[in-house]
């Protein structure tokens, strides 16, 4: 497949797998993708496996992230986790915002915005997630809140940063529902979103963000859904908890 730029796919484990079983799926990942080079490979397992699975990759073409930060560097803030702490597993990216966190821990676009600005000032490649929910799109409010959450969530972030950063277009009504969005509606939006960050920031730097979709990624979707223009990597859920399905993802985006 003939783009630009580079596919990024990431798996985000949520919160599933202990460590031994983090290191029974990242070692047979290494296995079975050892030598693709075409696309940027990420795992994100939970906090508790990112040391010994940091042992398994590190000489890997797998890079390592982490699923969520503080926006503090250190400090009295009990149950948090800084940047810095997760650069100690040569983690490379982190998942901003991701829609469980806006939901369940009511993280709004400012926070994420100073979680992104904190990433970036330790040098990690933040993966900001935006998304309506399935009454936003039905009311035909897709892109007044995808926008509002684009604006808000890389608020600060300097040009630099921003080419740095990975924006998931996660429709929350596509996530871990077997419902995926047309690979239609997703290059709309994903357009729509490099768009406003040619607004913000300049167009150079809109062209060189990649753009990832996540919902429902499958083997027998992914291929339809990178081959759109605007589409530049996947963030997968559940599909990235097997070996198997998660290296077809990959094989199939080549
Ligand atoms: P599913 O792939 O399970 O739908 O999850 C998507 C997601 O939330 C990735 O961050």
């Amino acid at each position: 497949m003939d783009k630009e730029r580079k596919l990024i796919i990431a798996g985000n484990w949520k919160m599933n797998k202990t460590v031994a079983e983090s290191l029974d799926l990242a070692n047979g990942l290494v296995r079975e993708l050892k030598d693709v080079t075409e696309v940027d490979i990420a795992i994100c397992p939970p906090f508790t496996a990112l040391s010994e699975v940091s042992k398994v990759v590190i000489d890997s073409n797998i890079r390592l992230g982490a699923q969520n930060m503080s926006e503090n560097d250190y400090g009295a803030h009990t149950g948090e986790i800084a940047a810095g702490m997760l650069k100690e597993f040569s983690a490379k990216y982190v998942i901003l915002g991701h829609s469980e966190r806006r939901q369940y821990q009511r993280e709004s676009d400012e926070l994420v915005a100073a979680k992104a600005k904190a990433a970036h000032e330790t040098g990690l490649k933040p993966i900001v997630c935006v998304g309506e929910q399935l009454e936003d799109r039905e009311s035909g409010r897709t892109e007044e809140i995808v926008g509002s959450q684009v604006r808000g969530s890389v608020a600060g972030l300097t040009a630099d940063q921003m080419e740095g950063t990975v924006v998931a277009y996660e429709p929350v009504w596509a996530i871990g529902t077997g419902k995926t969005a047309t690979s239609a509606q997703a290059q709309e939006v994903h357009a729509f979103i490099r768009n406003l960050l040619g607004d913000i920031f300049d167009e150079d730097t809109a062209v060189r963000v990649r753009i990832q979709y996540g919902g429902s990624v499958k083997p027998d979707n992914a291929r339809e859904l990178m081959g759109q223009a605007d589409v530049d990597g996947a963030l997968v859920g559940g599909a990235s908890l097997e070996v198997r399905k998660f290296s077809e993802i990959i094989l199939n985006s080549i």
